[in-house]
Order: structure tokens, then C-alpha cells, then sequence
């Protein structure tokens, strides 16, 4: 069904699993993390309906019979009341909606508060719901925990540089486990956006530009915020947010509005959503931005069509913060019982801080403007969450446990282990000795820390700074090689510094063996409300930089940011870069041991590093243009006809800094030809096997040699691109269709295998239905989007 039509369609009327988690990650890895054909293809939308029948889940059918006994009892104030939601604790948005809270729990008037987080004021509240209302429901507690609750983990888009599903379920299970100690049984996180535009400020909130990773991403997120059993008293309840389109708003800047076409949404927007909803996620956030024209938050088509119809999720939508009351300056009401009746008839179960559905939804109800079957629908997603959650059997928090869960030395270690995972090495050249900076030799060296980020690069969201054992680079450094070989410089604030500062600096260097820079964003210049026009260094950074790279000294420069930055001088002139994103608590000892080479990154860039900002939105899998440029030298301006009427700029080139899919490591690895087989595939047999979705068997196996040409033992996270041409819509130059994380002693050779499904070969045709077609086949095995050799086959009428 076309968009324009489903429209017309829709009028606008986490404690005792905690673990063990830790102690085996690397020996995990070598085992290969198979992810091609062993995932769910989650872009089978209209295909596979979500069976996510989880036990103790929210779909879970045993939930329903209760449901039912409640909402039967329930009276429409009280219905209505279970669908309204304020923050009750430090604002995360403009205005709070209300204050008296007490007296309208006690009426049963609010179903959920959020940013609540001191256990004894979840018991005070909860204690009036349980007592004093007529039907006891208890209040759904919930807050934004999105790369842990003080355990803080690096910022999800460096969880996601990993490329490791793994580590990213082990996170959100520590994250559980503390938040829910705490009383908070619901988190707005995972965000699953596709971020394509580094100007965004909440690309740092999510897994980058491909959908494919982000779906595996999104599931692990879920699976560990709900661990087995969402009624466990360590379980929390995911929430996928912002559905949808929320990464692509205009310009990068927050908020705005989005353009996106049915075929795009369901390519590489949707699918997240879909997996994490297949994941069993109890909840989802309706977005701020308009799609089409639609607000998000009013969006039937997205909301029920999709949402409801086509993936029959049965859990609850709420909206983002006053995105109901948004519906006014987008234009679409013109006043709060307009803007209620458009959320909820599109779809949106629960309003979020606005207070719009306390005031006007009875009375839409009462005046048949919305039926009270309607109502009792959103309510049943409310209670079901509440009921799966296990809330009506156990609706406090121990307030004496609350703290004992906090900062465990396994989930210190995890925390670590997974900064460590996420550093991205974008470049380490060798020096005039031939020998590349990076690992620094062990022994007694004299280091300079230089620079506004070394002491600390938290993030908001996460613990303040100061909380918990936190140890900063400076003193992880000072650990390592003996206070005396540790001078520490400011050399510039992040927004500010003084030509004194910068002497001071180059002085500090000058007497040093070897300077680190930490140099980058403040952690709040990422993040929502963060987007950016200029994406070089704040400040007086780059300054800096230039004068400590004149000093001659060896220099390694750390960049902490939520976003790639653009440094072409940085990346020209110095050595060395390190992209640590906000690490988390553990970032100083995961960076000393990676300084040291105690550990070899192996991380990679889950989105395109641009060279200048005027290449955003800038993403590998985008579609071919009708004039590539081919060969043509882009480094210098056209000079004739063959050179000049291209998809091109004057004045830049179009490749990206860096690829997606691009990371270093201390040692090297050489990739063999790809193969494939078989190399004629039938389009029938393909569309068989498409409705076995991801328990269909392999249809084709591709494979190539990876050796470790280096002297260190590395890890390489391998990567499967295909494209596929010949068919009724243009599809993407490449698209990521797997990847395994080798482990590879030096001069050795790994055979790296991937199975993919019937599934990997669907694409969303020019009736946007997911189907296979006749098409030219390549697949590449590389290390990163750009390279690797291509193997080709055929898919045949
Ligand atoms: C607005 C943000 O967009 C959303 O991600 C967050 O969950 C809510 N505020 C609640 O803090």
C-alpha cells in the first residue's frame, strides 16, 4: 500500500542474575560473533508479524485475563489517568506540567513519573497509589538510564563502535540491575535513530548510520534491560525511541522536521524499531520531529498502521516530552483537546509530561470524538507493561538495597573493558625511526597531559562528575609510570583559554617525552539540544594543538567528542589519533591500556567520519548517483567538461575522512579475495526461503582470508557489504550484511566464513513490498566500507 493511501486509511481522527559477566569477554570474541545470517532480518516487516511471546514478557497471552480484570473495575477518570505521565525530579525538557503530584496519584490520575531517582521519594509515591487510590495500580517509575545508571559506560554510539552485541547486553544488564535496585522499573533507552548527519548532537545517543547493525544494536540493548524474565526484580523495561525518522531532521538541528520516503523509512528507519520490538521491547517513544508533514507523535500510519497492524506490537507508546503540546507550533492544532485527540487517535498511549490528555481526554471520550474502546486499548498497553513488570506483586524498592547495587567491581571491570572495545584508532603513522607512536614503550618515560579533557568526560545522563570510583587519565597515567613522570597542563578550556595557558602548555611539552593531547566537546555539546553548524575544535583547541605539534614532540592526540569531528589538519599533521568518544568511568585505565598496548583497539566507526560539515549528511550506504565520479581526481577543482559535470564539489572532495566500518589496530591485516557461492541464485527459491525469515537456510556462503601481517595478536571486526543492481528501485552502493569480530595471532591466517539468508537479498521494491529480484550480486568481505575486493553473482529471474 502506497503512504499517501494508508494515510487516507487513517484519518486524523536490572539483581540475582547479576553476574558473572564479566571475566571471559575476550576469551568470547575469538569464537567468532557470527551475525550475518544468524540474524533476524528485521526489515520483513509486513512478512513476519513481532512473536514475541516472551515469557514474563508483555505479550505474554497469560497477562491478558488480568488486564481485563482490572480495566473492567476501572472507572474513565482512572483510565485516562493511566495514561498520563509527568517528571517528578530534575527537568529533561521545558516545563514540568504540574506539582501536585500527591493528590493526584491519590485520584489516580497518574499512571507514570519519570527522573524521579531517590528510592525513598519512588516509595513515598508509590505508597499514596497503593493506599490511597481506589484501584491501587502502582506508578510505572521511570528515567533516561542509556549507557548505565552510575556505572556509567561509554556513550552508546562508543558502545556501539565495539561492534559487539555482546558487551552492549552486558551494559544494559548492569544498567538494570542498578536502576531498577533503585526503584526505576522503565528506561527510555535504547534510542535506535539512524544518524547520518555527525551535526545531530544525539547521534551520540544511538548506534550509528546502518540499520543492520543498529537492529543488533537495538535487540541487545533490549534483551539486556529485560534479561530473561521482565517480572525479575533486576529487570527494567526497555523503551526503542524516537519512532521515527527522529536522525534524519533537516540541517542537523534538533527537533526539526524530517523528509523521508516510505521506501527509505522501511530500508533503514524502521528496521531498529522492528528488532527491538522483536526483542520483546515493552515500550516505545513517539518522536518530536514531523515526518511528511505529520508530526510524529500524530502519526497513524507510523503508530498503528506499522506499529500495530503490520508488526502487531502490543506494548505502550508514549510520547516524547510535550511532544502532544508540540502538535501546536507544528501547525496541526490549534489548541490542547486538538492536539490530545490527534496523539491519541494516531496512536500515542501515553503523554508524557504535557498534561493534555489529564485535561481533555475524558472529554473527547464522553463526546464520541474517540470511542471508549479506543481508551480502553491504550490503557491495556499501560497495565500490561505494569503487570509484566511484575509492579502489582512487588510495588517498592528496597530503599537499604538501593545502594548496594552501585559500582560493583565486575560492572567497573565491564565498564572498561567495553571503553576499551570502543576506541576507534584513526591513525598511527609511522615517525622518522620507522615506528608508528602508539603502543608507547613501557618504562620510564616523561608525559605531558595537555588539554580541557583529561580529568573528565562524563556525560550528562550518566554520573556527575566526581561520583563513583571514577579514575581520570592523568591519574591512571600517574599510576602507571610514577607521579614524577606525569606533568598535567590545561592549555585551553573548551570554549576559552588564554595565550598564557597555551605558553604554559608548549613549555609543559617541551620538557616532555611525549605530549597527549585530550582535546574535543564538552560532554554536554553533545547529546539532545546539541546539535552543531561548525564541527572543528571549541574554542582556542585547535590553537593549542598547532602549538604543541610545532614543539616537535611526539603527540598523541585523544579526541573525546559524541560525534566525529572535522580536523583535516589534525588528521594531516599529527601522528597519532585516538577517537575515545565520553568513555565512561572507567576511561583512565582503558585508556593507559591502550596507550601501553596491554590492549589492542579494535574498534571501528559505526558512522562516516566527515571531512568538512558541508559533506553532511554523509553515509557509505547511500544510492549511486547518475554521475559518479569515477576516477576523476577530486582533490583539485575541475578543469574540463569530464572533470567538472559531476556529482561532486568544487572544493572538496566527496570521500569521506574516514569510512564507516574504518578502525586501526597495532597490527596489520591483510584481506584475501572474496568468494562466493553459489553464483547463480534463483529469485524463487530466495522468496521461498524469505518467509522462514532468519530460521531459513543459508543461501549463499561467502568467504575470505584474513591474516595478521603484523607482530601482535589482534582482533578484526570483519565485514560483508552487498549491492545489488539491476533492480526496480536503486539500491544502496553498499550495504552491511554481516560481520564477525577474528581474533588473529600474528602471521596467522583465518578463513572468515558468513552464511546469508534468502533474506539478505529482500529488498523494498517499487510497490514497497519486501521481496527479491533479479540482480547483479557483489559481495564484498573487507575491513571497512571502502575496500576489499568484490565478488560477483547473479540472482535470476
Ligand atoms: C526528551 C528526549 O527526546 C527523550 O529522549 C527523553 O527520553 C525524554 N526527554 C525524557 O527525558
Amino acid at each position: 500500500m502506497s503512504y499517501l493511501r494508508s494515510l487516507r486509511r487513517f484519518p486524523a481522527k536490572s539483581r540475582s542474575l547479576f553476574p558473572k559477566l564479566i571475566p571471559s569477554l575476550a576469551r568470547l570474541i575469538p569464537t567468532a560473533l557470527l551475525f550475518s545470517g544468524l540474524c533476524l532480518l528485521t526489515s520483513l516487516a509486513p512478512l513476519a508479524q513481532v512473536s514475541s511471546s516472551h515469557a514474563g514478557g508483555i505479550a505474554d497471552k497469560g497477562l491478558d485475563t488480568r488486564v481485563e480484570s482490572i480495566l473492567h473495575r476501572m472507572t474513565l477518570e482512572e483510565k485516562v489517568g493511566q495514561l498520563v505521565q509527568y517528571s517528578a525530579g530534575q527537568p529533561t525538557g521545558p516545563g514540568t506540567g504540574r506539582t501536585d503530584y500527591d493528590d493526584m496519584i491519590a485520584r489516580g490520575e497518574i499512571g507514570s513519573l519519570f527522573n524521579v531517582i531517590d528510592p525513598k521519594e519512588i516509595n513515598k509515591y508509590q505508597k499514596i497509589a497503593m493506599e490511597k487510590s481506589r484501584l491501587h495500580i502502582p506508578i510505572l517509575f521511570g528515567l533516561d538510564v542509556i549507557h548505565g545508571f552510575k556505572t556509567e559506560f561509554p556513550i552508546p554510539l562508543g558502545l556501539a563502535s565495539t561492534w559487539d552485541p555482546s558487551i552492549i547486553e552486558k551494559a544494559s544488564r548492569v544498567a538494570a540491575t542498578e536502576a531498577a535496585a533503585d526503584g526505576i522499573r522503565w528506561t527510555f533507552s535504547p534510542m535506535v535513530d539512524i544518524a547520518r548527519d555527525a551535526r545531530w548532537g544525539r547521534m551520540a545517543e544511538g548506534a550509528g548510520e546502518d540499520p543492520f547493525l543498529g537492529s543488533a544494536m537495538a535487540a541487545a540493548y533490549v534483551r539486556g534491560y529485560q534479561g530473561s524474565r521482565l517480572d525479575a526484580p533486576d529487570s527494567i523495561a526497555a523503551c526503542a525511541k524516537h519512532y521515527v525518522g527522529y536522525g534524519a531532521v533537516e540541517g542537523g538541528r534538533d527537533y526539526n522536521s524530517t523528509e523521508i520516503s516510505e521506501h527509505t523509512l522501511r530500508q533503514f528507519y524502521l528496521p531498529p524499531f522492528h528488532a527491538a520490538l522483536e526483542a520483546g521491547t515493552a515500550s516505545l517513544m513517539s518522536a518530536f520531529n514531523s515526518l511528511n508533514g505529520i508530526p510524529s507523535s500524530a502519526n497513524p500510519f507510523t503508530l498503528k498502521q506499522i506499529l500495530r497492524k503490520e508488526w502487531g506490537f502490543r506494548g505502550l507508546v508514549v510520547s516524547d516530552w510535550n511532544s502532544v503540546g508540540e502538535l501546536i507550533p507544528h501547525g496541526i492544532a490549534n489548541d490542547g483537546a486538538t492536539a490530545a485527540r490527534k496523539a491519541f487517535l494516531a496512536g500515542v498511549d501515553m503523554d508524557m509530561v504535557s498534561s493534555l490528555y489529564h485535561d481533555n481526554l475524558q472529554q473527547i471520550v464522553k463526546s464520541g470524538q474517540a470511542t471508549e474502546a479506543e481508551l480502553d486499548e491504550a490503557v491495556r498497553h499501560a497495565l500490561r507493561v505494569k503487570l509484566g513488570l511484575g509492579l502489582f506483586e512487588h510495588p517498592y524498592v528496597d530503599e537499604g538495597a538501593a545502594a548496594k547495587a552501585l559500582y560493583h567491581p565486575e560492572s567497573i571491570a565491564l565498564a572498561q573493558t567495553a571503553a576499551e572495545r570502543s576506541f576507534v584508532l584513526l591513525k598511527n603513522a609511522n615517525g622518522p625511526d620507522g615506528k608508528a607512536l602508539l603502543p608507547l614503550a613501557s618504562g620510564s618515560q616523561n608525559v605531558a597531559v595537555i588539554g580541557p579533557l583529561a580529568d573528565d568526560s562524563s556525560y550528562p545522563g550518566g554520573a556527575p562528575p566526581g561520583s563513583g570510583p571514577r579514575v581520570s587519565l592523568p591519574v591512571a597515567l600517574a599510576q602507571r609510570l610514577g607521579e614524577s613522570h606525569v606533568s598535567r597542563f590545561q592549555g585551553a578550556g573548551i570554549l576559552d583559554g588564554s595565550d598564557n595557558d597555551i605558553a604554559e602548555a608548549v613549555a609543559g611539552a617541551q620538557k616532555a617525552d611525549v605530549a597527549i593531547l585530550t582535546l574535543g566537546e564538552a560532554p554536554d555539546m553533545s547529546g539532545e539540544a546539541a546539535s552543531r553548524a561548525h564541527l572543528g575544535l571549541p574554542g582556542r583547541q585547535q590553537e593549542l594543538l598547532e602549538a604543541i605539534v610545532r614543539t616537535g614532540k611526539p603527540v598523541v592526540l585523544i579526541l573525546f567528542s559524541g560525534r566525529p569531528l572535522t580536523l583535516p589538519w589534525a588528521f594531516e599533521h599529527v601522528p597519532t589519533v585516538l577517537a575515545a568518544w565520553l568513555p565512561g568511568i572507567a576511561a583512565g585505565p582503558a585508556l593507559v591500556r591502550t596507550l601501553f598496548g596491554d590492549v589492542n583497539p579494535s574498534g571501528k566507526l559505526v558512522v562516516t567520519w566527515p571531512r568538512a560539515v558541508g559533506q553532511e549528511p554523509l553515509y557509505y550506504n547511500s544510492l549511486g548517483t547518475g554521475r559518479p565520479p569515477g576516477d576523476i581526481d577530486l582533490t583539485r577543482p575541475p578543469s574540463d567538461v569530464a572533470s567538472r559535470y559531476l556529482s561532486r564539489y568544487i572544493d572538496e572532495q566527496n570521500t569521506p575522512q574516514f569510512p564507516f566500518g574504518y578502525g586501526g589496530s597495532y597490527t596489520s591485516f591483510k584481506y584475501g579475495p572474496t568468494t562466493v557461492s553459489p553464483q547463480r541464485l534463483s529469485v524463487a527459491t530466495l522468496n521461498q526461503g524469505l518467509s522462514a525469515g532468519a530460521k531459513g537456510t543459508p543461501a549463499v556462503t561467502a568467504e575470505a582470508d584474513v591474516t595478521n601481517t603484523g607482530s601482535r595478536p589482534g582482533e578484526e571486526v570483519v565485514q560483508l557489504y552487498i549491492r545489488l543492481q539491476g533492480t526496480s528501485v536503486a539500491e544502496p552502493v553498499r550495504m552491511l550484511k554481516g560481520f564477525q569480530t577474528v581474533a588473529i595471532a600474528p602471521g596467522e591466517t583465518r578463513r572468515v566464513k558468513f552464511e546469508l539468508k534468502p533474506e539478505a537479498f529482500a529488498i523494498w521494491n517499487d510497490h514497497n513490498q519486501i521481496l527479491t529480484e533479479a540482480a547483479k550480486l557483489t559481495v564484498w568481505i573487507s575491513p571497512d566500507s571502502a575496500r576489499g575486493s568484490p565478488a560477483q553473482a547473479e540472482i535470476q529471474p
